[in-house]
């Protein structure tokens, strides 16, 4: 098990920003119980029944002014999601306070305002809680309807700063490389070619493997989707397939890991216009493409290279396509998907991935979240490569 989380929710977030927490920290695999506050006016619980609480974290709902010495010492950390002026009342009076400081657990506080609000004021959280407390001010901005706009810190940055604090280092002392995104080939000051991928797998990958303590170089083409802060998580940020294969060829005799995740372009324009190519009426353009460089093959083909993992996206013959690649890429794993599947394509916030690797049955991992999914995958494919 992770760890158990106590979470503390209050206010119009416990609605908002509390049910998405919860699930995503079950998915980790975190058992987590809530201890709503309860108070005449913008409570958690008026905004969520302690049986819906109960329901949603799997686990007895347990009111703020209720917990006990116990309750506190029995988790692994105290999440104040959201830390309110309310919350900070309840601490100060009562013996919820006296519980948390003798329980001695990490706590990590969430300060939610209004987007119209200014910052809370630090020195009035610490004076209140105990020293080591963490507080992580966000400025994701959540919309709460009729309730107004919120800003607070994104699941994804509170999600690493748990991991980090509950000490999940099982990669450690692993370089990991991933590619991620699509290659973006241009044509001329103006036009390119590309593809749809939006690089949330790879990120994801990335995320997770740095989230679990591994050193990660993350070079990637123009993504659509957001790649957290961490400070073992290391972008560098390509435009052409050309430019890919640059930097992965400069980096890889220095990892021990290469996810190769990203959906390179197969075909460039084998000449680039400086200036914009103008139409003629009439007339049709006709392109000429050269092939780019398969990072993929070029690694596999190195004598000591590291361990490998590559992606076949396929719509046909998954597991002949996938078996092929590995083969042909010399691979040590090969994650695949069909793209024709309901969730899995391109910009999808889900995939079904089948793990092949030679002389090993496949291995079918369930439809998930791709930022959970990308915990799957390390898990499994580097399993071999933890206990050589
Ligand atoms: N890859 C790469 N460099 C390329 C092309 C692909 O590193 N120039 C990598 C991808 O990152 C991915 C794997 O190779 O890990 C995908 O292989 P590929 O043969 O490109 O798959 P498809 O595009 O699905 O190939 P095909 O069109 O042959 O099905």
């Amino acid at each position: 098990m992770p760890g158990r989380i106590l979470l503390i929710p209050d206010g119009p977030a416990a609605l908002t920003y509390a049910p998405e927490l919860i699930a995503r920290l079950r998915q980790r695999k975190y058992t987590v119980q809530v201890a709503p506050t309860a108070y005449p006016g913008p409570s958690a619980l008026a905004f969520i029944s302690e049986l819906a609480w109960t329901t949603l974290s799997g686990h007895p709902c347990l009111p703020i002014e209720k917990l006990n010495d116990e309750e506190f010492r029995k988790h692994d950390l105290i999440l104040l999601g959201p830390v309110t002026q309310q919350v900070l009342e309840i601490f100060s009076r009562g013996k919820a306070l006296e519980y948390l400081q003798k329980a001695a657990r990490p706590l990590i506080a969430l300060p939610a305002r209004l987007a119209s609000d200014e910052p809370m004021q630090t020195n009035e959280f610490k004076s209140i809680m105990p020293e080591n407390s963490i507080l992580s001010q966000g400025d994701e901005t959540l919309e709460m309807g009729a309730m107004g706009t919120l800003k607070i810190t994104g699941i994804d940055d509170l999600l690493c700063q748990i991991d980090a604090t509950l000490g999940k280092n099982d990669l450690k002392a692993l370089r990991i490389l991933v590619t991620a995104g699509p290659t973006a080939e241009d044509i001329d000051p103006v036009r390119f070619l590309t593809n749809r991928s939006t690089g949330k797998m790879g990120v994801a990958l990335a995320t997770a493997a740095a989230l679990r303590g591994a050193d990660v170089t993350l070079v990637h083409g123009p993504l659509q989707t957001a790649v957290p802060e961490l400070p073992n998580l290391k972008r560098i940020p390509i435009r052409s397939a050309e430019e890919m294969h640059g930097a992965v060829m400069e980096r890889w005799t220095q990892m021990d890991v290469a996810i190769l995740a990203a959906a390179v372009a197969d075909f460039r324009p084998d000449h680039y216009a400086e200036q914009k190519i103008k139409k003629v009426d009439g007339q049709a353009l006709i392109l000429n493409l050269r092939r780019t460089p398969d990072i993929l093959a070029e690694l596999g083909s190195q004598e000591k290279r590291p361990f490998l993992i590559g992606f076949a996206a396929e719509s046909d013959d998954v597991e002949i396509n996938a078996l092929a690649k590995l083969r042909k890429k010399h691979c040590d794993v090969i994650c695949a998907n069909d793209i024709r599947k309901p969730g899995c394509g391109f910009a999808a916030d889900t995939n079904q991935i089948t793990l092949y690797s030679p002389d090993k049955p496949p291995m079918h991992l369930p439809m998930k979240d791709k930022r959970e999914l990308a915990h799957d995958i390390l898990t499994h494919a580097l399993a071999d490569l933890k206990k050589s």
